[in-house]
């Protein structure tokens, strides 16, 4: 892709990774993803990021159509997990910065990676501005949003915040603007991004977009380092990242479950039968069919969580101890839970789940609910009476 300008005399000189599929070693990225990177020409041209160590040519060559490296004064580094930084040993040996810019935790991470003591790194503290010539560039500390290191730049002259992960979206594509692309799916794939890497940071979230309605910043343009740039909808992922980190719950039900010979699938039916003639909104989630990332992507709004699974040598199924340990560190907040499946003789999976959930802050409104070997009419009615309790649970916690 060639560089696009997105700002006069701003360009995003990113890559794109078209073919990602599995973002970190732990997350779906089911569009692919970008590494956007951007460089300001002013007396002081400066690269804000680089990209991933794998496309550092492709940044390369993007930079250089524009400038010879050689003529780049600064680098910032917002952020050094190395989707961000892999390429910058290869971008500071090309260019030969004045000055690379980082956070104190940014400092320290930078010397944790790289292990370079003659970089020229300066330590920018929040709220601290630099000159680039007829632009200051701004930097706002957000701090675990989502390292210690992450920082934003913030461009007044341009109304213009490089935001580092945060308003990002995992979409590979060679329209960078949100209004060249549907707005519901924009938004749909920026709740999987936040749901899936920064879900568990959402207290600082609030109080980060307190502090930038507080400080007045006028931002026309919100362009993070994946996916697609705000231009005509900044007000809306702003006020979508509050609704996000709120945790507002909507009347909705995911069922995700595990089965061996199809007892605990039953069980799971029985349930949603339930849930469904009650009005609520209801997902049923195999563990086989649906990626962690992807059931979390869904659960991100719901207010309840089945767990279901058959017991297995005393405990639960592989696939569901990955889903729940994956969950947890994600701290979903104000939660209903449900657990049960079937057995043949111990039956401790459904209380193990319950276990889990009730760690994790979830409430139980139903004792976990057990069937031996293969339920009948009786049973699956036992699981239709629970499905019904957790119906009334979740109404009167969405107020539906
Ligand atoms: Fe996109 Fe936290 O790196």
């Amino acid at each position: 892709m060639p560089a696009i300008e997105i700002k006069n005399n701003i360009y995003w000189v990113g890559a794109v990774d078209w073919n990602l599929k599995n973002f970190h070693g732990y997350a779906m990225a089911r569009r692919g993803t970008s590494y956007n990177a951007y460089l300001v020409l002013d007396d002081k041209i400066t690269l804000f990021d680089t990209v991933s160590e794998k496309f550092k040519w492709d940044l390369y060559h993007q930079v250089r159509s524009l400038v010879k490296l050689e003529e780049i004064d600064y680098i910032v580094v917002n952020h050094v997990e190395m989707d961000h930084s892999g390429a910058l040993p290869f971008m500071v040996d090309k260019i030969q910065p004045e000055k690379i810019f980082c956070s104190s935790m940014g400092e320290k991470a930078i010397h944790g990676h790289f292990h370079k003591n003659d970089w020229p790194l300066q330590v920018v503290k929040d709220g601290e501005s630099i000159s680039l010539g007829s632009r200051n560039v701004h930097f706002l500390e957000t701090r675990m949003l989502h390292w210690p290191d992450s920082m934003f730049s913030y461009i007044p002259q341009d109304k213009l915040l490089i935001s580092s992960d945060a308003f990002g979206q995992n979409i590979a594509s060679q329209k960078l603007f949100d209004d060249q692309h549907d707005l519901n799916l924009l938004l749909s794939e920026a709740r999987h991004y936040y749901t899936n890497i920064i879900l568990p940071f959402s207290p600082l979230v609030l109080k980060l977009l307190d502090k930038v309605q507080e400080a007045g910043l006028e931002i026309d343009m919100i362009a993070p380092d994946h996916g697609i740039i705000w231009r005509s909808h900044p007000g809306k992922i702003l006020q979508s990242y509050r609704e996000f980190a709120s945790q507002t719950l909507q009347p909705k039900a995911v069922l995700v479950y595990d089965t061996m010979w199809g007892s605990t699938e039953k069980m799971v039916k029985a349930v949603s039968d339930a849930l469904a003639e009650e009005g609520i909104d209801i997902r049923i989630m195999s563990l086989k069919s649906f990626h962690h990332s992807d059931i979390m992507g869904e659960f991100s709004d719901a207010a309840a969580l089945i767990c279901a699974s058959p017991t297995h040598n005393n405990g639960m199924l592989p696939l569901m101890a990955d889903f729940l340990t994956y969950m947890k560190g994600l701290k979903p907040k104000n939660r209903l839970g449900a657990t049960l499946g079937s057995y043949g003789w111990s039956g401790e999976a459904p209380a193990a789940m319950a276990r889990v959930l009730e760690d994790a802050g979830f409430e139980l409104p139903e004792k976990p609910l057990r069937t031996k070997f293969v339920p009948a009419h009786e049973q699956l009615a036992q699981c239709k009476e629970l499905g019904r309790s957790l119906a009334s649970a979740i109404k009167a916690r969405t107020g539906l």
